[in-house]
């Protein structure tokens, strides 16, 4: 596997040496790119020695070995992008991952190698932070921290104990090497098991027009379709994502196409579809709209107007209808209470291959939250996954979709 390993200036820095050894030892190819403070606590020399590559420090050097990887023969060329590295890594892991360095990334810095690198990563990319434990504490950190997980980055939390700087303890310690190394090895080893399969996901909620103004919606944010897109991204998949009325960043290296009715949505569907060898549809869709949707605004000194509606087609039942042979199709319950029973109605009215089911009558899961809980039900049986965020979520559900995919329903 091919590791970009960026180090950061702090005192772990040391400990970032006997990532790469292990590293090496596993027989990974690794790489490191070192930000200029680092240079203080670890000179390259370490890191060349161990990995038999140059090590980088600035985006403004040539790079010797001119991306090429250890065991692979340096091109004929000098690249001229300064993100050849992170281009082809499996994985990026910063260690250790200073207060100063959360703070460069959540805000998208991009003025050192080390943050480039980040800006620009379409592989799975790990933080092991390590500081002193009230910098960690601090709000600022704790909020950086939250952005750059709601991000899709994976934060190795620090440990309590006693910390690199002499006499002081605390929660700040950096993960041990070997369990940073653990991390990497399994989210590198998942990376490419959609490789080339072409990925449908919607998002978001639709809005059902019932005036120029106004509109009927519902409070899905799109976090969930859109984890599902980056994960899927980041195993290998080419990824559509459908995004109804999301403000979300597109996740890197996914195709957005933007919706705003279900109308518009079932359209978009429908052409993506085509294509696709699997469908996830984690859009919340409209289950009625306005008849008629008046151009304009409607004037309320004109009285309270009465709301003619009717049923919007059910887009993902639709499709399944029409499904080719090994086409994967995945559907979304939010169910207002513990019933898997209904949720299992609808993957056999639908003819689904999988139902992700929520309780939506837990407030602090499912719509517009950061974590969620949901079931696995498919034909041949349920899978609980726990709380966690919803990016790990995500990964359970891809994790599902490869065992659909090579069991061949
Ligand atoms: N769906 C769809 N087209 C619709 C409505 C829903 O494709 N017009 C999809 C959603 O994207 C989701 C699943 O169907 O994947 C949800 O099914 P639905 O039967 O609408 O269930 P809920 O909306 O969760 O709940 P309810 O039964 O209360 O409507």
């Amino acid at each position: 596997m091919r590791i970009l390993l960026g180090v950061p200036g702090g005192i772990a820095a040391y400990k970032a040496v006997e990532l790469a050894r292990l590293a090496v030892k596993a027989g990974h190819s690794v790489r490191v790119i070192q930000t200029p403070a680092s240079l203080r606590f670890v000179g390259r020399a370490s890191f060349a020695a161990i990995t038999g590559a140059p090590v980088l420090a600035s985006e403004f050097e040539d790079d010797p070995a001119k991306g090429a990887w250890p065991g692979e023969e340096p091109g004929s060329h000098t690249p001229i992008s300064h993100l050849a590295l992170i281009e082809r890594a499996d994985v990026y892991v910063v260690a250790p991952a200073t207060a100063n360095t959360l703070s460069r990334l959540a805000s998208g810095s991009a003025d050192d190698l080390v943050s480039t690198s980040a800006l620009a990563a379409t592989c799975p990319v790990v933080l092991a932070p390590a500081m002193n434990g009230l910098m960690w504490a601090n709000p600022a950190t704790v909020e950086n921290v939250l952005t750059l997980k709601d991000r899709g980055f994976h934060v190795l939390e620090p440990e309590e104990g006693p910390l690199a700087s002499h006499g002081e303890a605390g929660k700040g310690r950096l993960v041990e090497p070997d369990v940073i190394l653990h991390s990497v090895e399994m989210l590198g080893a998942q990376t490419r098991d959609l490789d080339g399969v072409a990925v449908v996901v919607t998002a978001g909620g639709t809005r059902e027009p019932i005036d120029g103004v106004r509109f009927i919606g519902n409070r899905s944010s799109g976090r969930m379709g859109f984890a599902v897109a980056e994960a899927a991204q980041q195993r290998g998949a080419l990824v559509t994502l459908i995004a109804a009325n999301s403000s979300l960043p597109c996740p890197l290296g996914v195709e957005l196409v933007e919706v705003g009715s279900a109308a518009q949505l079932a359209a978009a569907t429908e052409t993506a579809f085509q294509a696709a060898d699997v469908l996830v549809m984690a859009a919340a869709v409209a289950d009625f709209r306005p008849v008629a949707p008046v151009g304009g605004k409607i004037d309320k000194s004109a009285g309270v107007p009465s709301l003619q509606l009717e049923p919007v087609d059910d887009i993902l039942k639709g499709l399944a209808a029409k499904k080719s042979s090994g086409q994967v199709l995945v559907g979304f319950a939010a169910e207002h209470g513990p019933s898997t029973q209904r949720a299992r109605g609808k993957l056999e009215a639908k003819d689904l291959d999988m139902v992700v089911y929520n309780d939506i009558s837990d407030g602090t899961i499912g719509f517009d939250s950061l974590d969620n809980q949901v079931t696995l039900i498919t034909h041949k049986g349920e899978r609980q996954l726990a709380l966690a965020s919803k990016q790990v979520i995500a990964g359970g559900i891809i994790d599902a979709l490869v065992e659909l995919r090579s069991s061949g329903s």
